[in-house]
């Protein structure tokens, strides 16, 4: 298994994957935003990177992060924000690679912090994650900011 930066001639099987992950998670990312990722993840000079892996000189799986400062740390924190596995190749340690991959950058780029967030429930990810380190208490609150822009408008129509 090789784990590498992507190229531009991984989009088509990037592409795949990507579906399978959106139907995973059975969200509707459109198109626009999908071609906007996949332009964010080649451009060397933004926050958003990703590394993939390689098995038999096939894409088996992705990791997408962002790169952040942070108030609590002099160095960057890493989120990683999409891990995902081709279905036929689960459990054989690609996604655990992937995770191995990105402390490596961690310790050569000086980074202080990965984190990511995962489904309570998704058990699958969660017997991979124990094995790096316990999940804490936090809870998360994410407001879709489109509606609650229309929230705000209905509750200042209905005052008036
Ligand atoms: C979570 C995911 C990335 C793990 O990838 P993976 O390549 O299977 O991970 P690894 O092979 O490195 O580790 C697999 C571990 O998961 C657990 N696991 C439990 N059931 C499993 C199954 N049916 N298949 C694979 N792994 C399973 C085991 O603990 C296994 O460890 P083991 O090999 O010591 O038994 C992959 O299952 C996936 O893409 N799932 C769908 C998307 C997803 O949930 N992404 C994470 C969102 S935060």
């Amino acid at each position: 298994m090789v784990i590498r930066d992507p190229d531009p001639r991984d989009e088509a099987a990037w592409r795949r994957l990507w579906s399978g992950y959106t139907e995973f998670y059975q969200v509707d990312v459109p198109e626009a935003v999908t071609a906007l990722t996949w332009s964010r993840i080649l451009d060397p000079d933004g926050p958003v990177f990703a590394r993939i892996a390689e098995m038999d000189g096939k894409i088996a799986g992705f990791a997408i992060s962002t790169l952040h400062p942070s108030t609590w740390t002099a160095g960057p924190n890493c989120y990683l924000e999409d891990l995902f596995v081709d279905q036929n190749v689960r459990g054989h340690g690609v996604g655990g690679a992937l995770i191995d991959d990105l402390l490596r950058l961690a310790e050569k780029k000086g980074w202080d912090r990965l984190y990511w967030h995962t489904d309570a429930g998704n058990e699958t990810a969660r017997a991979l994650y124990d094995r790096y380190t316990k999940a804490d208490n936090f809870v998360r609150y994410r407001i879709p900011l489109s509606d609650y822009i229309e929230w705000g408008n209905s509750e200042r129509d209905a005052i008036g």
